[in-house]
């Protein structure tokens, strides 16, 4: 018979009620069954009554067993008392839920990243520490003393965030915007998702570009959303395909991403431009516009945003700081017609009651602050060298077995492998090498491309990386 072990540090009484309560867990004392009386135990233990007494307390404090005058004490048949420490069932659970697991290759370069092994980072679409406006961040939290409530905010966004978000619109992309038509999201990511969450049903049918970032998110497939790609040739997608798709299929909604698209670096033209606003207006279909590269432009003055034509009221328009200041802020925006606004803030309410203060307060100093034009033309030039050097070390290691065109923006060299490749084995291989990028497949092409970023790696990395890349594309090529 079990007995307590007086040469433990742990006291009797605890010993005792960890028995007792692993007995119930293992089935041995079912839901009402009686206990042995509290004499009774003390003596076939060789322990005192008050032992046993403070062990039964235990219990019956957290609802485990229970006693009733005349009738002993009972294991509880209280669901919630039955067994308070048994361990759910969590692969069932987390099957379940709306969220789709993300796409494997995403699992895996994220998987790569958490081993802390030193990859070459030419996958995480962002800048590299030192490309963020650190410096002007450090001395912004110097001058300016944070004097702002800290209770719950507005879940449409930090006012003062957004009275400066609207004048950063208007000089910066030539869009008109009120503060009251301007909601402050965790991201572009979050604005996609209250779109998709809030403004659409399941079953709905929504064109994006193809090749698109939208694919590399089971975000739209979770929502239920159909997805129909446009096809992205070098001026952007064309208005037929769209006016194509709403005849097959009647899409509710179109997603681009017109300036430096994510991965091919393509600029929509003008003309497309036009065409497709007009186009979308006739067909009552609402564009979304992501935007978050624009102002990255490295050769000439940012390409403009397809909201500056819109005087209908036709696109959401999508913007962050992640590209062009620090992902890590988590600051992003809509500007959209106020009845959509005012329903997505609605939905912020219910999900998180709107983003923290802290992040808000330091975009709105950056925003109205005078460092962020020369922070802004020191990342352009900055990422035209990156982006030089990454693509002659290619060209350099790779000559004639993959094909760039050079983007005026964005982050991503979008690269076209002349022989048929296994996407799967080039990660594989890359990762053995020691580096890290996106096949792209992720976007929704077909084997054989491949994104590669060079604005995360450090500086100093980027040829090195070339290097690495090129031998597991070789090792691929060769079979192996
Ligand atoms: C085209 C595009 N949209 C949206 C996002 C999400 O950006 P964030 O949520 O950091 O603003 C990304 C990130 O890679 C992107 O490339």
């Amino acid at each position: 018979m079990w007995k307590p072990d007086r040469h433990a540090k742990k006291p009797l009484y605890q010993q005792i009620a960890e028995h007792i309560e692993q007995r119930i867990l293992l089935g041995e004392l079912p839901p009402g069954s009686l206990l042995t009386s509290e004499r009774k135990l003390a003596g076939q233990l060789g322990v005192n009554r008050s032992t046993v007494v403070q062990a039964y307390e235990d219990l019956r404090a957290s609802g485990i067993i229970e006693s009733a005058t005349g009738s002993g004490t009972r294991v509880s048949a209280r669901k919630w008392g039955m067994a308070p420490r048994a361990t759910p069932n969590w692969n069932r659970y987390t099957e379940g839920g709306v969220f789709l697991p993300n796409l494997p290759f995403m699992r895996r370069i994220r998987e790569g990243l958490q081993t802390g092994l030193p990859f070459i980072n030419f996958a995480s679409g962002e800048l590299a520490p030192d490309l963020s406006p650190n410096e002007a961040i450090r001395s912004l939290l110097k001058e300016m003393p944070f004097e702002e409530p800290l209770g719950y905010g507005d879940p449409q966004g930090f006012a003062p965030l957004r009275a400066a978000l609207s004048g950063f619109l208007k000089e910066r992309r030539g869009i008109a915007a009120t503060d009251e038509s301007i909601l402050v999201t965790s991201g572009s990511q979050q604005s996609l998702f209250l779109i998709t969450q809030c403004l659409l049903n399941p079953g709905d049918a929504i064109g994006i570009e193809n090749p698109s970032y939208c694919y590399s998110l089971p975000m739209f497939q979770s929502a239920g959303l159909r997805l129909f790609g446009l096809p992205v040739d070098r001026d952007g997608v064309q208005e037929g395909d769209i006016r194509e798709l709403h005849r097959q299929h009647r899409i509710k909604m179109v997603f681009l991403n017109p300036n430096f698209q994510n991965p091919t670096g393509t600029v929509m033209s003008e003309q497309r431009k036009t065409g497709i606003l007009t186009c979308c207006e006739e067909l009552g279909i609402p564009i979304v516009e992501d935007d978050p590269f624009s102002l990255t432009a490295m050769e000439g003055t940012a390409p403009s945003p397809l909201k500056m034509l819109d005087r209908s009221g036709t696109v959401l328009y999508i913007g962050s700081l992640s590209k062009i200041a620090a992902s890590g802020l988590r600051i992003g925006w809509m500007a959209a017609p106020q009845t959509v606004i005012k329903r997505l803030s609605d939905a912020r309410q219910q999900m998180d009651f709107g983003l923290s203060i802290f992040p808000q307060w330091i975009a709105s100093q950056l925003l109205l602050s005078g460092r962020l034009s020369p922070y802004l033309q020191n990342l352009q030039e900055r990422l035209l060298y990156r982006r030089d050097i990454l693509a002659s070390a290619l060209d350099k290691s790779l000559s004639g077995m993959i094909e760039f065109h050079l983007p005026k923006g964005g982050l991503n060299l979008w690269g076209k492998i002349h022989e048929p490749v296994n996407d799967f084995r080039l990660l594989e291989n890359g990762m053995k090498q020691g580096v890290l990028f996106v096949p792209g497949s992720v976007y929704g092409s077909e084997p054989g491309y491949v994104r590669l970023t060079y604005a995360r790696p450090a500086l100093d990395e980027l040829e090195p990386g070339a290097g690495r890349f090129s031998e597991a594309l070789r090792l691929t090529l060769s079979g192996r």
